[in-house]
């Protein structure tokens, strides 16, 4: 017997989302026990103690289902960022409001522009729906604004620019969103996908994007809080943008989309501004330590404004990664992104760049 329901054949072109390794895999496959996983850009910390607590709390709770519009956390964001509750949205992580987007607004014959190794989920977004990707070189790894906006036409409906990117580590500054807002058509939005934002604002020239949405109604930000909240796990992310942009994505959201113990670990982790500082120290150390490293085996990388690193093999990268998961090292191999000599690493605790970097350099010399 086999299924012989024909499905979209829009879908024949889409591969399912290739994830980071799983640590319990890489258990089985090798016999290993002792695993370091630098392979999803996840918080080395772990996740808010605060946040775990009122997890804890919340469990009795847990036959209940949570409140649909995520009240609580929607006006406490909403006071943090100044911004009216109307202008948020949530999803199951922000990779569920880039789905639901393109549910939203794309269609054949409509279009999405992106640079050259943005974070996949747009491409497979804008492929879901039957609609065209354009893809623009980059300019010393960054967005090329002038030329994401001469990409734009009548059915453009997105211009993804993620900042920083993953897995590059790259930003553009102020004048370069300012650049993409101004050209591209009013009938796109652009979207802005902060998903390190708490990571990438350690840096002076890091823009403060908020501030555009006060003249740019088509500006769309997306930020998480898998990454420096630590919550990947639960599954928890926003969207800023026009009250207008959201009412169609609320049509095709999900009831219940954002799962009760989400929306409280999200609130408890907001207010744990010390477990926030640990991770932005942690990593600024981290990456300082494995830049000097990179640089002692002359390893070229990519400065980054995240809380990973891309670095440049020269050579074809799948035997380095390989060695790397047989002594118990998982990192990212890029091939999807079309970057096959490259790997990223996230920065993780001092012992587990340390590890890294030992076992790198055991490979290396291999
Ligand atoms: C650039 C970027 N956007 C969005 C996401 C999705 O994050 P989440 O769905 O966990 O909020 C990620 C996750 O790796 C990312 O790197």
């Amino acid at each position: 017997m086999s299924v012989l329901v024909p499905y979209r054949s829009a879908l024949k072109s889409l591969a399912p989302y290739p994830p980071g390794k799983p640590i319990e895999e890489v258990q089985r496959e090798f016999g290993l026990t002792n695993i370091v996983k630098l392979a999803s850009n996840e918080n080395p910390l772990g996740p808010s103690p605060l946040a775990i607590k009122a997890l804890a709390a919340e469990s009795s709770e847990l036959n209940l289902y949570p409140e649909s519009g995520c009240h609580y956390l929607r006006f406490k964001l909403a006071e943090h960022l100044g911004l009216e509750p109307n202008r948020l949205i949530f999803g199951n992580g922000s990779d569920e409001i880039v789905a639901m987007l393109a549910q939203s607004y794309l269609g054949p014959g409509d279009n999405i522009v992106i640079s050259e190794h943005a974070f996949v989920r747009y491409e497979m977004g804008a492929v879901m729906m039957g609609a065209e990707t354009r893809t623009i070189a980059r300019l010393d790894w960054r967005h090329d604004p002038v030329a994401m906006v001469g990409a734009c036409d009548e059915r453009t409906r997105f211009v993804f620019v993620a900042n920083p990117e993953n897995p590059i580590g790259s930003f553009n500054p102020l004048a370069d969103l300012e650049r993409i807002l101004a050209g591209v058509p009013r009938t796109a939005f652009v979207v802005l996908d902060e998903a390190y934002y708490e990571f990438a604002r350690q840096n002076a020239d890091y823009p403060e994007s908020l501030q555009l949405l006060r003249n740019h109604d088509n500006l769309i930000i997306l930020r998480t809080f898998s990454k420096a909240y630590g919550l990947a796990g639960l599954r928890i992310g926003y969207g800023i943008g026009h009250a207008d942009a959201w009412d169609p994505v609320d049509r095709v959201r999900p009831p219940f989309n954002v799962s009760r113990a989400a929306q409280t670990a999200a609130l408890a982790a907001m207010d744990d501004s010390e477990h926030l500082q640990n991770t932005l120290d942690n990593n600024a150390r981290g990456r300082e330590f494995l830049y000097e490293e990179l640089k002692k085996l002359g390893l070229p990388y990519v400065e980054t404004a995240a809380n990973f690193i891309l670095i440049d093999f020269g050579r074809p990268a799948m035997p380095i990664y390989d060695a790397l998961l047989r002594a118990g090292v998982i990192v990212r191999p890029v091939g999807i992104y079309k970057l096959p000599n490259h790997l990223r690493v996230t920065i993780g605790l001092p012992e587990e760049n340390q590890i890294f970097v030992d076992a790198l350099r055991g490979v290396l010399r291999n």
